[in-house]
């Protein structure tokens, strides 16, 4: 089955939605054939592909190139490309076209906004780029935000996260990305809501979930506290590389099955 933001908003109060972080082609292959829903494009990007300390450096051009190659794998799953610090922020017209080009050359079929940019999220929607929103910790706010810390713990900050999330439904984003918030917070938003919520860090009453595959594959170093642990992929490359370079220092790789060979090696002998 293709998931569309059709199928998304369809999914609230029926069935979980499923969402990853992906950045190349042959892990979202993979994503892909296991099902799941969305392949989310993240800025995150700049942290675990390109090893910056925050998403502030990520530009439109990494986030096109990281798109395309995701597309490319997706069959079924929803691709949402984020978009990056800055490539929403300045005008209306830069943000129409760089979402423009996330979608006509990147391939995705919807972008990802942080924080309550209503009058873009508008604009946008009426364009034809569907929107998820993104409130709680958003990373590209890091700064501001004196740091990643858990969001909407008091009441007035609850309030005006609610406050804030229904106004992003209400200028058409199609989801909304909760992220590093008290899990009954969540809970209530998602209630409020007509539109599915995609929890990170956020509890089980979200409309579904997403982690960058790096922190659940047991890649990442230090991954957060919400980060279950699904799989033991950097036990696994350490040891096929450590294998590799054993074998082909000790000369044992690559063996007879690994070479090509002619009928009659011995034609080279006459090689001057
Ligand atoms: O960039 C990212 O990976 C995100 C996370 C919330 C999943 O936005």
């Amino acid at each position: 089955m293709k998931n569309t933001v059709t199928t998304f908003q369809e999914a609230k109060g029926r069935e979980k939605l499923v969402m990853l972080t992906a950045y190349d082609y042959s892990t979202a292959r993979i994503m892909d054939e296991c099902g799941v829903n969305a392949l989310l494009v993240g800025d995150s990007l700049g942290n675990v592909m390109l090893g910056h300390p925050n998403t502030l450096s990520v530009t439109l051009d990494d986030m096109l190139r990281a798109c395309a190659s995701v597309a490319r794998a997706a069959n079924s799953a929803l691709v949402v490309c984020d978009m990056p610090f800055m490539s929403c922020h300045v005008s209306k017209q830069q943000t129409l076209r760089n979402a423009g080009r996330l979608l006509a050359e990147g391939g995705a079929h919807a972008v990802k906004i942080e924080g309550r940019y209503c009058h873009e999220v508008r604009a946008l929607t009426r364009t034809g780029i569907p929107v998820m929103g993104h409130l709680g910790l958003t990373p590209q706010s890091v700064h501001t935000l004196g740091g990643y810390k858990v969001q909407g713990k008091t009441l007035a900050a609850a309030q005006k996260l609610l406050d804030d999330a229904r106004a992003l439904q209400d200028s058409g984003a199609f989801s909304l990305l909760l992220e590093c918030v008290p899990a009954a917070l969540a809970a209530r938003v998602t209630r409020a809501l007509a539109v599915p919520t995609i929890g990170i860090g956020a509890g089980l009453q979200c409309d579904g979930q997403v982690l960058v595959w790096q922190d659940m594959c047991g890649i990442s170093q230090s991954p957060a506290k919400f980060v279950k642990k699904f799989g033991e992929v950097g036990l696994a490359l350490r040891s096929a590389f450590t294998a590799y370079a054993e074998d082909t220092r000790n000369g044992l790789f690559p063996a007879g099955e690994h070479c090509y060979a002619t009928t009659d090696d011995t034609l080279f002998d006459a090689l001057v």
